[in-house]
């Protein structure tokens, strides 16, 4: 990895932030030439992603959306809280016992969502925020490409890896999207 892998980040205002990042990944892909149906559905999955960072977890909040040469394909929510609190579960029970199983009157149907939209690909890694000296978490998903016909059908090759480990970045931009 390298030079090559450029990472955009945008701190989230809490008030603001599902409005932000679901901007930030429309404007991205559109840029890229992603179909409208794969963005559509890449961005209901950042919603829910960030709906959750805000509900569930505390500040700082970020989106950070990974390019290999010139390609985005790996779109990360931070928050500023290391507890995973049923994220784990619910994920968990979302790969072995199918949809609907996370219903148990107390969570939604967020993780269900995002489960179905990436086919199962969304990750979560300990992460650190880039603004501000702060540990947390990442929530991760695979972007579509202009190839794409829908996010669950994004294809990753195997020597493309998920989680990026920050130092390994060629140039961070933070701030709006250029
Ligand atoms: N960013 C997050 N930080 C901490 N916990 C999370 C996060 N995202 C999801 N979770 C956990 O996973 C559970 C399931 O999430 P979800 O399916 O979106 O339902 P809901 O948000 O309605 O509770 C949440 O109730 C919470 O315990
Ligand atoms: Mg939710």
């Amino acid at each position: 990895m390298g030079r090559g892998y450029h990472a955009q980040v945008k701190p989230l205002g809490a008030g603001r932030a599902t409005h932000q990042a679901r901007s930030m990944v429309v404007d991205v892909l559109d840029r890229a030439g992603v179909g409208h149906d794969a963005a559509y559905e890449a961005e209901v999955v950042v919603s829910e992603l960030v709906c959750n960072a805000v509900r569930h977890s505390r500040e700082p909040y970020e989106m950070r959306i990974i390019s290999a040469h010139g390609h985005p394909y790996w779109c990360e929510i931070f928050d500023g809280d290391q507890a995973l609190q049923n994220l784990p579960h619910t994920l968990e029970k979302l790969s072995t016992k199918g949809f609907s199983s996370t219903l148990d009157g107390v969570s939604g149907r967020g993780l269900e969502i995002v489960y179905r939209l990436t086919a199962g690909r969304c990750e979560f890694y300990p992460g650190h925020c880039y603004v501000a000296p702060r540990p947390g978490k990442v929530v991760a998903f695979a972007l579509p490409t202009r190839y794409s016909t829908s996010l669950a059908s994004v294809q990753q090759s195997p020597s493309t890896p998920g989680p990026i480990l920050e130092e390994r970045f060629g140039s961070v931009l933070v701030g709006d999207v250029a």
